[in-house]
């Protein structure tokens, strides 16, 4: 699966959303997740995101590796987003 790591913390630009063939973005507060079960692995979102977040769990850089754990246990507990909104203020 894919992953959503720190970059996109406070920033939330959510290009990648509108591109996800199977909807499995979910929105947290400050950060979208991506769930496990249901990504595809099609890596339509990466290049979709200007500050690049999102990376295969395989490739994940070694400061983020807890963001694995992190997308997979948010996600179910957030509501599914599928259309782009303003980004954070600070981002
Ligand atoms: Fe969705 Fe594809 Fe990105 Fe997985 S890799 S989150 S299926 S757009
Ligand atoms: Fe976050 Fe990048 Fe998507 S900042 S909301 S992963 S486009």
């Amino acid at each position: 699966a894919h992953v959503v790591c720190e970059p996109c913390f406070g920033c939330k630009y959510t290009d990648c959303v509108v591109v996800c063939p199977v909807e499995c973005f979910y929105e947290g507060e400050k950060v979208l997740y991506i769930h496990p079960d249901e990504c595809i692995d099609c890596e339509a979102c990466v290049p979709e995101c200007p500050v690049e977040a999102i990376f295969h769990e395989d490739n994940v850089p070694e400061d983020w590796k807890s963001w694995i754990e992190k997308n997979a246990e948010e996600a179910p507990n957030c509501e599914v987003i599928t259309e782009k909104q303003e980004p954070l203020a600070d981002s």
